[in-house]
């Protein structure tokens, strides 16, 4: 089973997916966590180009680039441990790319959506938690976050606000146009009750029996 999580900056992913990593270790559920941009050697090598706040990257660029770790990332870790029946929990991944480079930066839909076929083959996840955060509560938490980092990943932070609206609304569409896939999951509430939604979910879709 492969399940990505997403949502505007600051809209808790990462805090759920170490719960949820906990939960399934108490649970004995063999699993790996992963992350986009990254989870390779070479993806984390691009993400600190992708992310880094020093230089502005051309939307072209930016989009190959998400999509050569994203293709490097299928080969090296999430097919071998799909194929060894682990669960693979992935913090980002071809919805991001939807998100931010069709809706944000505004890139050919038809395009980039073909560009994806070929970096992954066409893989999708089983499963997509959609956290939903108004952007500009999100964007005030990943602020605050960064601020406290000592490696900057500020580069999309410093975006406008209407670029994490275009990302926000871009988020609401995919998940009406994959309703099946995608769940959208309130990220309002301390992490504690948003975890609870999560497991709700996964309960539904019989990733795990009982919470
Ligand atoms: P994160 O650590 O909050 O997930 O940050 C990753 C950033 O990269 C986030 O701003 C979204 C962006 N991103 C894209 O623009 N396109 C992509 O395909 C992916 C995976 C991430």
């Amino acid at each position: 089973m492969f399940i990505t999580f997403e949502g505007v900056e600051g809209s808790g992913k990462t805090t759920q997916i170490n719960l949820l990593c906990h939960y399934l270790s108490k649970k004995n559920i063999e699993f790996i966590s992963t992350r986009e941009p990254g989870g390779s050697p070479i993806g984390e090598a691009l993400r600190k180009i992708l992310l880094s706040d020093e230089s502005r990257i051309d939307p072209k660029t930016e989009l190959l680039l998400y999509l050569a770790e994203r293709a490097e990332h299928i080969e090296k870790v999430i097919k071998p441990n799909l194929q060894k029946g682990k669960i693979v929990i992935c913090d980002r991944f071809s919805d991001a790319t939807r998100a931010y480079q069709i809706f944000g930066r505004q890139l050919q839909r038809n395009v980039v959506e073909n560009l994806i076929e070929f970096a992954t083959d066409g893989l999708e996840p089983d499963l997509t938690i959609l956290l939903r955060l108004d952007p500009e509560t999100a964007l005030s938490r990943a602020r605050a976050r960064n601020s406290q980092s000592l490696f900057s990943e500020g580069r999309f932070e410093a975006e406008e606000i209407e670029f994490h609206k275009r990302v926000y609304e871009g988020y609401e569409t995919l998940a009406r146009e994959s309703r099946g896939r995608i769940k959208v999951v309130n990220g309002v509430g301390d992490k504690g009750e948003v975890f609870q939604s999560v497991l709700k979910v996964l309960v539904l879709c019989g990733v795990v029996n009982e919470t």
